[in-house]
């Protein structure tokens, strides 16, 4: 008899990757709870329609990769329905939050979740049939703030958190602003027209989408078609003067608070509901072992995660008007990112010690001995070094980095910096080699 395996696509997680998996949901959940949001569970499926109406008839997911079926009536007073395992969670939550009238509380609804979703696409490293992610939504009457550009910087702000919590470094944030239901006719309208004498040299995807959804045209990846839509019109210079002002009001605050982003204006993501700011976070991988390099990590998929705002949803979906903005991260995707953070660690000695000057050598020495008696790998710096230097070489061999100076040498209060993390901290000479040895690369 053939012995039965898990499906394609799908993969089942044993410890120790479970423990990875808990960490990340703890630290999503810790993030969470401090912008003050709640968890919403909604079911994993759905009646079909629900993302038809709200994803998009004509997007890839609903039209080639969601798992549907008939789902027969077993008594008279059923109907034979179809359903959906959902291949996304924004529908679902815009759904309960019609269904549930959480809009006549007129305050902002801020939830999150995390969970399992369905898509059957062609398996490979970092996307699967059954995948999961952590996502949250931001949604509430337009009187409660939903619409304001604020709350677009304040999830990507939470997003750069997030991420930093998690030590995951070389990310990049991609902005968009694809216009609002008053701007984006009549720049579909412009497309189609600079389209028309051009589709017939692009891809059979792209002459389809140019009929159906030509926004979608700006998505492709395919090289020979790269130079034709650099040629065409671009949304920034179709957006009207809200839609601007909203898109440089999200823009400015990125600024303020020191979070960095580059403005993409292909970026129109793969979901209908989108308007004005979409967003994607990547990663490129990290530096390769012998330094030539970036070596991927998640191979062909580089979003970690993607989202934006989706002002019209809840009313296509029959509800209110409720502005709102969300995001959803492949929870799989960080999983590899964090796996292969801690591969390229195994490396790192436990402690870099700087001496702050000449005179703290024979100082640092003695520290270096001690920690070492402690078990932990330690190497040890020059007092001649400027810090920079210090810090650079530090980076590059070990996870952590001990000042010494004259001060830390008197007080016996010692200055690190966890590289991961990016924390630096006042610890005292006794708990330093515990302090050191707490230190991996996903704690
Ligand atoms: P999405 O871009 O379709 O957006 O998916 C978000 C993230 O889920 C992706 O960036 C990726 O990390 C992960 N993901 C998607 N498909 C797979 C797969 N097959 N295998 C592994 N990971 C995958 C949404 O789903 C929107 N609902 C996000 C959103 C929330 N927009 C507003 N609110």
């Amino acid at each position: 008899m053939s012995t039965l395996k898990a499906v394609r696509g799908t993969r089942d997680l044993l410890p120790p990757e479970t423990a990875l998996w808990n960490h990340i949901e703890a630290t999503a959940r810790a993030v969470f709870a401090r912008y003050n949001f709640g968890e919403i569970r909604t079911p994993i499926f759905e009646d079909t329609a629900l993302f038809a109406r709200g994803v998009g008839e004509e997007t890839d997911i609903v039209s080639k990769e969601m798992y549907t079926w008939e789902d027969r009536a077993r008594a008279q007073s059923e109907k034979t329905q179809s359903l959906t395992l959902r291949p996304e969670n924004t529908a679902g939550v815009v759904r309960a939050y019609i269904e549930h009238k959480l809009g006549e509380t007129g305050q902002l609804q801020k939830l999150y979740y995390i969970g399992p979703q369905f898509r059957r696409e062609r398996p490979q490293r970092g996307r699967y049939r059954q995948f999961s992610q952590i996502g949250a939504e931001v949604i509430g009457p337009a009187s409660a703030g939903s619409e304001s550009p604020l709350r677009d910087a304040e999830v990507l702000e939470m997003l750069a958190t997030l991420l930093d919590e998690l030590a995951i470094r070389g990310w990049t944030l991609k902005i968009n602003s694809v216009g609002s239901a008053s701007d984006r006719p009549a720049y579909i309208a412009k497309l189609r027209e600079a389209l028309k004498p051009v589709v017939g040299q692009m891809c059979e995807d792209c002459q389809r989408r140019a009929d159906t959804n030509p926004l979608r045209v700006l998505d492709c990846k395919v090289p020979a078609d790269q130079p034709i839509i650099e040629t065409l019109p671009r949304i920034a210079d179709s957006l009207d003067d809200a839609s601007k002002a909203h898109f440089a009001a999200v823009c400015a605050a990125l600024d303020k608070a020191g979070v960095p982003y580059v403005q993409d204006h292909r970026m129109v993501r793969g979901l209908d509901y989108y308007t004005r700011t979409t967003f994607e976070f990547t990663h490129g991988g990290q530096p390769s072992a012998d330094a030539t390099g970036t070596a991927p990590i998640l191979g062909a998929q580089n979003a970690l995660l993607g989202g934006g705002r989706y002002d019209g949803l809840s009313e296509a979906l029959g509800g209110p008007k409720a502005p709102g903005i969300g995001f959803a991260m492949g929870e799989d995707r960080l999983v590899l990112m964090l796996q292969a953070i801690a591969a390229s660690q195994t490396d790192l000695a436990d402690a870099y010690i700087a001496p702050l000057g000449e005179a703290q050598n024979p100082a640092a020495l003695e520290l270096a001995r001690e920690l070492r008696r402690s078990g932990l790998r330690v190497e040890l710096g020059d007092g001649s070094f400027r810090l920079k230097k210090s810090f650079e070489t530090a980076d590059k061999v070990a996870r952590a980095i001990v000042l010494l100076g004259e001060d830390e040498v008197q007080s016996g209060i010692l200055t690190v910096k966890e590289f991961a993390r990016g924390v630096q901290s006042k610890v005292a000479r006794a708990d330093l080699a515990a302090t050191l040895a707490a230190v991996t690369p996903t704690t």
